[in-house]
Formats: structure tokens, sequence, C-alpha cells
């Protein structure tokens, strides 16, 4: 996830992925910023204990009750993505302010959608979180921020943003098929990045036929500087099929070759699913 990072990023973030591959050609330089520095910033979280991303053992999830389905307000709506720009970090596309709306799925109350992102990698997988080990080829974060938090300090609540993950699976059909038509639309701002979105794409014609009950959810932080424990994870369990011809746009178009933070420790956290998400049997 991707977070005001307005001033840092200059400076260091950007620095912090297109250096990586650079730095670690250097055989590891002494200035770099790639992510096992980044909890030597002053002011930083990254080095605390409640950190994302995570892999998610489904061996070790249980299921929890409360958390019930979604309700969402204007993802169906073609006109409420704004713009999409490459920032240096990541290909995000921000939305207009106060239209689309999600609560429900055990939030502890409504969140204003703000932005979406992806996360990548040119050479195999590029998700943040894992599943059983595996990383998908992609991950999207829709990012929101909880409405009426006093001074709107969203950073200050642990559950102050709640980010609904998605796991992108790399497909080899479909390019024709109906779901491909958003990716494809989506895509070709790619190849020459502009600030307005023309075309009429909504969020959910970007999700498709994911099954929205079926989600992980845990408690953790933003992926990257200054990594604030303030964000309340979900992460589907299905994943979005798209092309890779589409997806493999993202690094070639961008030059960027990879934007996910390594994985962290889980130290004692709980992760809890749905209860129509499937578990390992045993549980
Ligand atoms: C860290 O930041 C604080 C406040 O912004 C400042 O007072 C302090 O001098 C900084 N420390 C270092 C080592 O830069
Ligand atoms: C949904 O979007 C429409 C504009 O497309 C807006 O008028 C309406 O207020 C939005 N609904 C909510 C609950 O924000
Ligand atoms: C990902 O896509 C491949 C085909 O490209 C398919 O075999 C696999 O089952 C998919 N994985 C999931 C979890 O949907
Ligand atoms: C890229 O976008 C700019 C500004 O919108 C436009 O002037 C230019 O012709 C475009 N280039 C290509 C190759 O489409
Ligand atoms: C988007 O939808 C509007 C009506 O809501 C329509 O006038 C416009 O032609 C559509 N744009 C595209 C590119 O399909
Ligand atoms: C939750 O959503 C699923 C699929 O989207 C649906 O089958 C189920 O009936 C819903 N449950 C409730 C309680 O509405």
């Amino acid at each position: 996830i991707f977070y005001m990072l307005i001033g840092f990023i200059r400076f260091h973030f950007c620095c912090g992925f297109q250096c990586a591959f650079a730095a670690l050609k250097a055989s590891r330089s002494s200035t770099d910023h790639t992510p096992s520095h980044w909890a030597e910033i002053n002011g930083s979280h990254c080095g605390e204990h409640h950190q994302s991303p995570i892999d998610i053992v489904t061996s070790i999830v249980t299921t929890d009750p409360k958390l019930d389905n979604f309700t969402f307000v204007n993802f169906s709506s073609q006109h409420s993505i704004r713009t999409i720009t490459f920032n240096g970090h990541s290909v995000q596309c921000d939305m207009e302010d106060n239209e689309v709306e999600v609560s429900g799925g055990g939030l502890s109350g409504q969140y204003s959608v703000k932005q979406f992102h992806f996360h990548w990698s040119k050479d195999g997988a590029g998700s943040e979180h894992l599943v059983d080990d595996h990383r998908y080829k992609m991950e999207m974060h829709i990012v929101t921020e909880k409405k009426d938090v006093p001074g709107g300090d969203v950073l200050s609540h642990k559950d102050g943003i709640a980010v609904l993950g998605f796991f992108i699976n790399v497909s080899n059909r479909l390019y024709h098929n109906e779901m491909s038509e958003p990716w494809q639309m989506l895509t070709s701002y790619l190849e020459n990045i502009t600030a307005e979105l023309n075309h009429n794409i909504s969020l959910s014609d970007l999700i498709g036929h994911v099954d929205l009950s079926k989600f992980y959810r845990y408690m953790g932080s933003l992926t990257t500087p200054m990594c604030d424990e303030a964000v309340v994870w979900t992460l589907f369990q299905e994943p979005i099929q798209v092309h890779k011809d589409l997806l493999q746009k993202f690094p070639e178009n961008t030059g960027l070759s990879f934007n996910y933070r390594p994985s962290q420790s889980l130290n004692g956290r709980k992760i809890t699913a749905s209860p129509a998400t499937p578990l390992p049997e045993g549980e």
C-alpha cells in the first residue's frame, strides 16, 4: 500500500525500489534505501511488530462469524475513477472524493475509497501478501479511510485505514473474454500515461467475478515508509484473472521492475477468515 508519501517519496522511496536493483548489483551500497533499511529512517515504524505484508498460512487461520458481507457503495459507478498516474513507485488511480464507500465485512464503520494501486514484479511474481508461501503475479490495493475520525487523523488509529487487497493471477486464456475489456482499457493508459481517465471503468469492472464474501482479515501496517500500524487488512481469497500480456505492461511500460515489500513476521497476530472462505480440513 502506498499512502501519502509525497515528500518522502521524492528523496527516499523512489530510490527504495528503483535503486534496489542497482544497489543489489553494486553489492550492498551503504547508502541504499531498500526495504531492509526502512526501519532506520527517522520517524519510521517499519521496524515495529505488527507490519505488513505477511504470509497467510491457512492452517492457522480461524473462521470469524462476525466477518459478514461487505456493503459496497458506488463500486459499479463508471465515473468515479478520476485519474491514473505513474508516480515513480506505482501506477495509482485516484477516486472522486466521497463517492465510493465500503462498510460491513467486520469493519467498525464507514470507509471512503481514496485510491487504488498495484504491486508487481517483472520477472516472476510480485504480490505483497503470500498465501501458504505462494506469491501471486500482482496485487491490487484499494485504499480507504475511515470516515468521521476526529481531525481526519486516520494514521493514529489502528483501523484508520482499510485496504481491500486483491490477488491478480496470470492467465494465458481469457484475453478476448468480457473480463479482459476493463483491464485492456486500464492498461492502455500505461503506454502513454496521462492524468485523466476517459474510459468508463468501475471498480466492479476490474474486480470481475471474484466472490467478495470470501476473505482473510488481519491487523497490520502500510507496506511503505513510514509503515504506520493503522491498517485493517482484507485479502480476498479468489484472485482476479488477467491475461499475462496486460500484466506485463506494468513493468514494461513504467520501467519499474518490482515494487513489493518482503513478507513480515506475524508476531502472534491472529488471521481470521469470513465464514464462506474455504480453509484446510481439521480447523
Ligand atoms: C529525527 O526527527 C526529529 C523530529 O523530526 C528530530 O528532532 C531529530 O533530530 C531527528 N533525528 C535524527 C537523527 O535525524
Ligand atoms: C454515488 O455516486 C453518485 C455520483 O455518481 C453520487 O451522487 C452519490 O452521492 C454517491 N453515493 C454516495 C453514497 O456517496
Ligand atoms: C491461476 O491461473 C492458472 C492458469 O493460468 C490456473 O491454473 C490456476 O488455477 C489459477 N489459480 C487460482 C488460484 O485461481
Ligand atoms: C502521449 O500523450 C501526449 C499528451 O496527451 C500526446 O501529446 C502524445 O501524442 C501521446 N503519444 C503517443 C505516442 O500516443
Ligand atoms: C462514458 O459514458 C458516458 C455516459 O455515461 C457516455 O456519454 C460516453 O460516451 C462514454 N465514454 C466512452 C469512452 O465510452
Ligand atoms: C453474502 O454474499 C454471498 C455471495 O456474494 C451470498 O451468496 C450470501 O448469500 C451473502 N450472505 C448474506 C448473509 O447476505
